[in-house]
């Protein structure tokens, strides 16, 4: 077997080695700028000459180490021919295959998280980038410049009519997931649910918090094909590229507790009094879906820095609700994260409220 392939990093931005026993060549795919001299010494010690390096996309979480690695190795620097780093050598469209001995790569075009995305196919492996995590990692974040999640739509639906023994491997993975076959992801990966464009661009509304602002400052280093590892400072261990991540990486991993629409309300009915937490944004407390009396209103974009307000409830039952679930349960990981120990989510938000017949308040105007 020719084919040598290697992650070299086994949490967090993925990078892979692949490359030809044979030919004593390799690529390196998504590698991290800090991490840079490290690899140029592994392919030392290993006998192999980088023949370039692969960008997925413009990464907006981490710096590309692909300018230096060309810098200190005369490699080339391979990303899709939309691709705005200034300092690409080699640009590749949907459909392009490289190849070093036996070992063929080829190219999909992916766009949606960024428009220049790409996925990777070598062998029965195919490297998704940010186009498709695993199971409830979801996909990239489509809220970035660049980001589209109708293209993104179409993006899996490419990906969805590939056989389902190739093996996924991820450009992020925050919670040390192993790489399972694209049949388990069609199956497990809720991103893979909506069925249609429409369906699918509702659901991403429902997610997208808009990103940080450091990201915008890393893809323009990115951009501008930076050498220098401290020119934008970014945090760690933050899950940044997922559609869920704008606002914690810790939280992700906290148990979320959901109640029903139907058994919250009687529940309330036999006198429970939890704290009413809405987490939408305020237009949407006034419009058809209405609100529950007595709510607390801090939008989810808004709560990081407004725990203070609802401090005294720390050791209440909170609900958190939101249109459908989605920002409620971001909420809600964020305020565990923050000591708030009781914090349930109202399974299907207001959407589900609505549609099992139970009470609201529809206020028209706010005064
Ligand atoms: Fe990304």
């Amino acid at each position: 077997m020719d084919l040598i392939f290697e992650p070299l990093t086994q949490l967090g931005c993925m990078t892979y080695l692949i490359g030809s026993a044979s030919e004593k060549q390799a690529w390196i795919v998504d590698p991290s700028l800090k991490e840079a001299e490290r690899y140029v010494e592994l392919l030392k010690q290993r006998g192999l000459k980088l023949t370039g390096v692969i960008d997925t996309h413009a990464h907006a979480d981490h710096l590309s180490g692909g300018p230096k690695l060309m810098d200190l190795t005369g490699c080339h620097y391979i990303m899709h021919s939309s691709a705005k780093p200034k300092d690409v050598s080699d640009r590749v469209e949907d459909g392009s295959e490289l190849s070093l001995g036996e070992v063929k790569l080829k190219f999909i075009h992916t766009p949606g998280h960024t428009s220049d995305s790409l996925c990777i196919l070598v062998d029965d492996k195919l490297i998704t980038g940010d186009t498709l995590f695993l199971d409830d990692g979801g996909a990239g974040r489509t809220d970035l410049p660049g980001g589209d999640p109708a293209e993104h739509f179409e993006s899996l639906m490419k990906l969805s009519k590939m056989p389902d023994n190739l093996i996924v491997f991820p450009g992020h993975e925050y919670r040390g997931r192993r790489p399972s076959t694209l049949g388990e992801q069609k199956q497990r990966n809720p991103f893979f649910r909506p069925k249609t464009k429409d369906a699918y661009v509702q659901f991403l509304q429902e997610l997208n918090l808009g990103p940080a602002e450091w990201m915008k400052l890393v893809l323009k280093a990115n951009v501008d094909c930076t050498r220098d590892p401290n020119s934008v400072e970014i945090p760690q261990g933050v899950s940044a590229c997922e559609v869920m991540g704008t606002l914690s990486d810790c939280a992700s991993r906290q148990d979320i507790h959901y109640i029903d629409a139907q058994e919250m309300k009687t529940k309330m009915d036999s006198g429970w009094k939890p704290f009413l937490l809405d987490v939408r944004e305020t237009p949407e407390l006034y419009a058809e879906l209405g609100h529950l009396p007595g709510i607390k209103h801090i939008s989810v974009k808004e709560i990081a820095h407004r725990l203070d307000e609802i401090e005294a409830h720390k050791n209440d039952e909170i609900v958190s609700i939101c249109k459908m679930g989605g920002r409620a349960k971001t909420a809600a990981q964020l305020m565990s994260e923050a000591g708030f120990n009781k914090v349930i989510v109202l399974s299907g938000g207001m959407t589900a409220w609505n549609q099992a017949g139970l009470p609201v308040v529809r206020d028209t105007v706010k005064a």
